[in-house]
């Protein structure tokens, strides 16, 4: 099964993704944490794409298919492949349909993470990430058990630079511009389109996301 997770900044798709495919032993491709990892090893892609991903504007198309077409090669042909964060705009969507088309795949569910634009802001301002091991905690909502240290690995713990309110608020602009639009995109699509309510608690949100993905 190949699916892909849509929605805003802060939604939980990362929290969402990882927790799916841990149990299922499905491949999570989130392609921030690709970007993220390409600087902290300082690559030519990680340098090119800082500043946009700084000021919360989308990395070229050209740079985000090289780095998923490169991922994909480790890939096992037949694993589960939960995408995160792409595609992000229609061009992205098409490559992506032909990347899995040559290997006789396809997109099986879109599944739409939706919650109000304050409890995104309210929980991006609140995320610390692990640049380590990629664990995730929120100071307000599941904090870890030592202030800035994680649970997982004991890495410190970092706020991200595009998580400041301002960013954050320009970040969901650019998905209404040019991520939102790609939900009626899929619709038109083979696949089939699932909306999620996320504002909940975790676990239930987990719960409705197996649920659309079975
Ligand atoms: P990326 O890292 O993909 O950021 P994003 O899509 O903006 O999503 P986030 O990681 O901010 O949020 P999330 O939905 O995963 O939420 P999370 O689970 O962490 O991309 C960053 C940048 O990279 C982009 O701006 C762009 O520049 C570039 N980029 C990446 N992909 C690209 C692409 N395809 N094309 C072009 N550019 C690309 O949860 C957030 C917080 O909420 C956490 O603290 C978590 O603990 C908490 N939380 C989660 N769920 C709940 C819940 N149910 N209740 C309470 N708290 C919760």
């Amino acid at each position: 099964m190949v699916i892909i997770l849509l929605g805003p900044p802060g939604v939980g798709k990362g929290t969402q993704a990882a927790r799916l495919a841990d149990s299922e032993g499905w491949e999570h491709v989130s392609t921030g944490d690709l970007l993220r990892a390409a600087r902290r090893d300082g690559t030519e892609l990680g340098k090119k794409a800082q500043a946009f991903m700084d000021a919360g504007e989308l990395v070229p198309d050209s740079l985000i298919l090289d780095l998923v077409r490169d991922h994909l090669k480790g890939v096992a042909p037949e694993a589960g492949i939960l995408f995160d964060g792409f595609p992000r705009t229609t061009a992205q969507a098409e490559k992506l349909g032909g990347v899995l088309k040559e290997v006789r795949r396809k997109v099986g569910r879109v599944v739409v993470f939706e919650a109000p634009d304050e409890t995104l802001v309210q929980r991006l301002s609140g995320r610390r990430s692990c640049p380590d091991c990629g664990a995730v905690y929120n100071v307000h909502l599941s904090p870890p058990k030592q202030e800035g240290v994680c649970d997982r690995c004991g890495g410190k713990l970092v706020h991200r630079a595009d998580d400041t309110p301002e960013t954050v608020r320009h970040r969901l602009e650019v998905y209404q511009e040019l991520t939102q639009p790609l939900i009626a995109w899929y619709e038109k699509s083979d696949a089939r389109v699932v909306r999620v309510p996320a504002d909940g608690p975790v676990d239930d949100v987990q719960a409705d996301f197996r649920a659309a993905v079975r």
